[in-house]
């Protein structure tokens, strides 16, 4: 079957994981046009391309992209459809420049880690259609438009919005889904009909993973054994089913301890993300992760005390190595 080549999709955060599914979108032959940060990068993604090596094998493709402020934008289409993968705190600000070109009812398809960040745009843009979606691809960066593909995982996308029918595939989405059919080994996505289920399910196991890597300087792998994270790992996960339980999720099956302990062993020689970026003096998306899970529990009288420590414990040591940088 061949994709719809009338699709056109603007990617918004063509980073790591949102310059492969641009790559990979063109490649399908949709429309792809990606929303830079501004000009420099416009000019550069025009003169380079967008390079990604998958399996070793270097690939470039030639993407249309606009920035903030461009002088022909009066002769700019509306946005109707947009794939947003900035870090979660990024969001709203890299939406911002963008909104007087965003059709009222533009349909956003959210593939971010983290939860949270979905309610604060529909709050922003009420008539959006909201789409989510959660991966187990990964990909990184090695430089300006240049990246590498990390690993073959899946992909289960849903509908956000009230409004929004969740039990069948919304049209826009079809074409992608099944371009997807056609393609699976490059990029294998499925509608699932309670997307709340899975993106909840991966922020329990990033929340019990991640920040304590970065705390104590560990690999996933290390995790394990480490006689000081390891208690406060298995206090995060019963903090979290219990909020888990509490908001009518779907338990995770084995329970969460057992899962998270089984992925940190999968992936015992990777450094979580929360990890890199505080080595980089990035900003970590832990308030969509751990920040979410207490949110969420203030609400239902939970104090989620391990979560809240821990992000205080995060804040303290990287405030400190960054004003030591
Ligand atoms: N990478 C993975 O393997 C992976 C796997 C699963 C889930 N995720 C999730 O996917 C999301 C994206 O992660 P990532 O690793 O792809 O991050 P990333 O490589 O840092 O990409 C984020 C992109 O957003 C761009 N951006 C930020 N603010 C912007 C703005 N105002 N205007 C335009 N662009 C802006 C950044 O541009 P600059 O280059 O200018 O900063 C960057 O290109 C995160 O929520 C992450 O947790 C990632």
């Amino acid at each position: 079957m061949q994709p719809n080549k009338a699709q056109s999709w603007y990617i918004l955060g063509a980073g790591a994981i949102g310059g492969l599914w641009a790559h990979i979108l063109k490649n399908w032959g949709f429309e792809v046009t990606i929303l830079c940060r501004n000009e420099a990068q416009h000019l550069l993604l025009q003169e380079q391309g967008l390079s990604v090596t998958i399996k070793g094998i270097e690939q470039t493709s030639r993407p249309r992209s606009l920035f903030p402020g461009q002088a022909n934008r009066q002769h700019q289409d509306s946005i109707g459809n947009l794939l947003v993968c900035t870090k979660t705190y990024a969001t709203l600000a890299a939406l911002e420049p963008w909104q007087s070109l965003l059709h009222p009812q533009v349909n956003m398809l959210l593939l971010q880690n983290g939860m949270g960040t979905a309610q604060l745009v529909q709050g922003q843009y009420p008539q959006a259609n909201i789409y989510c979606a959660t991966t187990t691809d990964g990909a990184w960066r090695q430089g300006p438009w240049q990246l590498t593909r990390a690993g073959h995982g899946e992909t289960f996308m849903g509908a956000f919005s009230h409004h929004l029918s969740r039990s069948s595939v919304a049209e826009i989405m079809q074409p992608l889904l099944a371009a997807s059919q056609v393609h699976k080994h490059e990029l294998a996505i499925t509608w699932h009909t309670d997307i709340i289920t899975p993106l909840w399910h991966k922020l329990a196991i990033n929340s019990a993973i991640n920040g304590l890597t970065a705390i104590y300087h560990l690999t996933n792998g290390e995790l394990i054994e480490h006689s000081q994270a390891r208690p406060r790992l298995e206090q995060l996960c019963r903090e979290t089913e219990d909020v888990m339980s509490r908001c009518h999720i779907t338990p995770i099956s084995q329970g969460l301890l057992k899962q998270a302990l089984r992925v940190a062993q999968q992936t015992a020689d990777n450094k979580s993300s929360t990890l890199q970026d505080c080595l980089a003096g990035r900003p970590t998306e832990i308030d969509a992760i751990n920040g979410f899970i207490i949110q969420q529990g203030a609400m239902l009288h939970l104090p989620c005390a391990a979560h809240k420590q821990l992000i205080d414990d995060l804040r303290k040591q990287y405030t400190q190595a960054q004003l030591l940088l």
